[in-house]
């Protein structure tokens, strides 16, 4: 029979906060695929998977929150939403938003904004602010609007944003008939690390879903255990490294380029209760990973997803990675959203097209045919 993939919350309404009569808001997020990595599996001598989250409909993980932050914010009687963002919070708001029929408007950080994140936004009608501060001025205004005029906040301090993002690990359960070893992914707002954790430790045990007009009744346990999780801070905005904020972060991840994460604690207590870590890796890691992951295993992701794979590799070579084991690295965006990196050779320079006139004998003598 005809099946489509219905989006998060139709596939995992008994876990999410929803009742029969929600109103769903949804453009079929989720249902991304896991892909296996040869060539890192290879590297460490495990099992490597890969959850392409570039796949959404806006083309990262935000899609999975946004569908429950703009579904409540309907059910709740919004008209008008707002998030600050990095870019990807503000495409799929400015999405979710327009097929909801509410106003958005987004908070973005001078510069530093991807243009394809930026062009989504203004393609869905979002009314963009420039802000002339970082991520977490933008945040900073985001919240103080929300709480003195009637507009409702969209970014992951919104509890549905981490109820629908939690999906993310019951896919990965779903897929691999149990939790991984190891998850690894990159933490900027630090929204993903907890929603994961949330999502492996509901699926670990018994579950009573708590939301008035959910389903009655307990849910058993699907998987028998939990991951142990890795979370990846970019160098130059690495506050949960250091142990303190950091007032002007910075890195070409323009994604993770935060300086004071909102959910700071619950990544915290993700890596401890999974006797996990959570650790940098710098720009030039990030993009060695980047060009792994198009170049060996054939999935182009934008720079910060890269960075739980730059983490892989970071450990590797330290001699943390222990052999047979099965590891799932979420990678958080496509690379169409920031195109331009792989257009950089290793050394900086940029990459030209060689050039061919128009005759077949030139042209297999340029591929090496003759
Ligand atoms: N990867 C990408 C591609 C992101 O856009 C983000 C966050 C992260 C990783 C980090 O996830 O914040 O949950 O720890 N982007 C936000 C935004 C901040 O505004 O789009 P996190």
């Amino acid at each position: 029979m005809a099946h489509q993939w219905r989006g998060v919350i139709r596939e995992y309404a008994d876990r999410l906060p929803v009742s029969e009569s929600t109103r769903v808001v949804t453009l079929g997020e989720g249902g991304t695929p896991l892909i296996e990595a040869p060539a890192l599996s290879r590297l460490v001598e495990g099992e490597v998977w890969v959850k392409f989250e570039g796949m959404n409909p806006t083309g990262s993980f935000k899609d999975r929150g946004m569908t429950m932050a703009i579904t409540a914010a309907v059910e709740q009687g919004a008209k008008a939403v707002v998030c600050a963002s990095t870019g990807n919070t503000s495409a799929s708001a400015a999405a979710y938003a327009t097929q909801a029929g509410l106003t958005c408007a987004v908070l973005v950080p001078e510069g530093k904004i991807a243009m394809g994140k930026l062009s989504q936004a203004i393609a869905h009608g979002a009314t963009l602010l420039q802000v002339d501060g970082n991520f977490d001025n933008c945040l900073d205004v985001a919240r103080k609007l929300s709480e003195n005029y009637p507009v409702f906040l969209v970014n992951s301090v919104n509890p549905n944003r981490i109820e629908g993002q939690k999906t993310g690990a019951f896919e990965v359960v779903d897929a691999l008939g149990d939790a991984p070893d190891y998850h690894l992914l990159p933490v900027g707002n630090a929204g993903n690390i907890t929603a994961y954790w949330k999502g492996y430790r509901e699926y670990s045990q018994p579950y009573t879903n708590p939301h008035p007009g959910a389903p009655a009744g307990e849910l058993p346990a699907v998987s028998t255990r939990t991951p142990v999780m890795w979370g990846f801070q970019a160098a130059g905005a690495a506050p949960i490294v250091l142990g303190h904020p950091v007032t002007d972060p910075d890195t070409l991840a323009t994604a993770i380029r935060i300086g004071n994460p909102a959910s700071w604690e619950q990544a915290e207590a993700a890596r401890d209760e999974s006797g996990g870590l959570i650790d940098s890796v710098t720009d030039e890691e990030i993009l060695a990973a980047h060009r792994w992951l198009s170049a060996k295993e054939g999935v182009f992701v934008e720079p910060a997803s890269a960075a739980g794979v730059a983490g892989l590799i970071k450990h590797h070579g330290l001699g943390n990675v222990p052999t047979g084991k099965r590891w799932v690295i979420t990678v958080t965006g496509h690379g169409l959203k920031d195109p331009q990196w792989a257009l950089r050779n290793a050394d900086g320079s940029d990459v030209e097209p060689q050039r061919v006139p128009f005759d077949v004998v030139a042209v297999a003598e340029a591929l090496g045919l003759s």
